[in-house]
């Protein structure tokens, strides 16, 4: 860890005293634990799932796996860290790393699955379901509490961008290795060992399943598995994945022409890096990101005419429901600790932003603010299940060409951008 690095966390952890001082007086509250989970094991067996800590936990703690751990907030009080650390030879006990942010922390290192005292007014946050009841005097994860924390996480600390700028230059070398995996012609399965080795990661540690799709397979939106053997043809790659860094996620995505797709799609690709190159350059402070998401449909419009797939005016093809129907999800959301981060769909009094009717995927609602960091990724998808019942609404829509496009599946790109005061800065490239 560089010096840098550990100055930048130590005013992090220096700004988290300080604003959860003010939100717990505010709240009224003398302490608030935060549970850090634990996996629980498939029912009826004994093995557990990949975990990962609670976000408002890793805000402090850097560790993105520690379970049956808390740590206590006092106002202006230093954190007490209770870390689960059991003697056992079934496991590597767990050691603190040599880093310097441990000297900011009281660390219990906890040989059971102890709940900590607490006194006075107290809060706990986190996924205590499975917990004996030890608190019956303390609130469980109130609203108004909870809105206020994530609130917290909105905005990005440097230290914060820092760790998110480390997590995209990790997955952008994972990138590279899976476009060569797929340049020598390998499948599914291939590309993602491709890509884990060339990000340095193991499965269970990636920020969300990655997926990896080669031709139709690039139009299921969360596609979910790894066909073991190459296809005889190879249109198009999608590869949407990311890294962890200290708990930040990285969230990219890439799509590449294969030597099987028509001119015509390697085309349609470059206008998508196109259109998200335009619609980066919009975010800024004050930008409202429905806007930027209608922006991208109107914006989806004029690709869909210029590329002849839709024979009628850029406003027909949004008014009448056809570029929804090619990108059916939101233009980004908030991104951090969790790749979907909180927030994203609250005003900063903590009242709900829902998205509007016409646009229910979207993930963020908010108006932008400088040190968000935020995804950008639009896509163009050829689907079957979207397209079809348009086929009978006689709308100028080229068939032809989207038939010759199908075998393709779609289009992503996806970076992930920090909102500046003026020019926003990329941290994918
Ligand atoms: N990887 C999930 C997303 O892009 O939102
Ligand atoms: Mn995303
Ligand atoms: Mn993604």
């Amino acid at each position: 860890m560089s010096t840098q690095l550990h100055q930048l966390q130590q005013e992090h952890l220096s700004r988290l005293q300080r604003d959860y001082a003010a939100l717990l007086e505010e709240h009224r509250l003398d302490c608030l634990a935060i549970y850090s989970g634990h996996a629980n094991a498939f029912f009826g067996d004994d093995q557990t799932p990949a975990f990962q800590t609670y976000g408002h936990f890793m805000h402090w703690v850097p560790l993105a796996d520690v379970q049956h751990s808390w740590l206590v907030i006092r106002p202006h009080q230093r954190p007490q860290l209770y870390l689960y650390a059991p003697t056992d030879f079934w496991h590597l006990p767990t050691q603190l790393p040599e880093e310097p942010w441990v000297s900011e922390f009281d660390i219990h290192l906890c040989s059971d699955k102890r709940q900590p005292a607490l006194e006075g007014h107290a809060a706990i946050i986190g996924d205590t379901t499975q917990l004996p009841d030890a608190h019956q005097h303390a609130q469980r994860n109130p609203d108004a509490l909870v809105h206020g924390l994530d609130e917290l996480r909105i905005t990005k600390s440097a230290y914060e961008i820092a760790c998110l700028r480390e997590a995209n230059r990790l997955a952008m070398a994972g990138h590279e290795a899976a476009q060569a995996a797929f340049l020598g012609a390998s499948g599914e399965l291939d590309i993602q060992l491709a890509y884990l080795a060339g990000s340095r990661q193991r499965e269970s540690a990636v920020p969300y399943q990655n997926i990896i799709g080669l031709n139709d397979h690039a139009g299921v939106l969360h596609y979910q598995h790894y066909d073991l053997s190459p296809p005889k043809q190879r249109h198009s790659l999608l590869v949407d994945a990311g890294r962890r860094f200290r708990g930040y996620c990285a969230d990219i995505t890439r799509t590449h022409a294969g030597p099987d797709a028509p001119a015509f799609f390697a085309e349609l690709v470059h206008a998508l890096h196109g259109l998200k190159d335009g619609l980066v350059s919009g975010v800024a402070t004050g930008a409202d990101f429905v806007d930027l998401h209608e922006q991208m449909h109107r914006q989806l419009g004029d690709i869909l005419v210029t590329h002849d797939l839709f024979r009628g005016s850029s406003d027909q093809a949004v008014a009448e429901g056809v570029t929804r129907a090619f990108c059916p999800h939101g233009l980004g959301h908030s991104l951090g600790l969790q790749v979907h981060d909180v927030a994203g769909l609250h005003q900063p009094d903590g009242s709900p932003a829902p998205p509007p009717s016409a646009h229910p995927a979207l993930r963020l609602t908010r108006t932008l603010e400088r040190d968000m960091v935020v995804t950008i990724e639009p896509g163009l998808y050829f689907i079957p299940m979207l397209l079809t019942p348009l086929r009978q609404q006689g709308l100028p829509i080229n068939w032809t060409l989207v038939d010759h496009c199908l075998p393709c599946g779609g289009i992503r790109i996806e970076d992930n951008i920090v909102v500046t005061d003026q020019r926003p800065t990329n941290l994918t490239r």
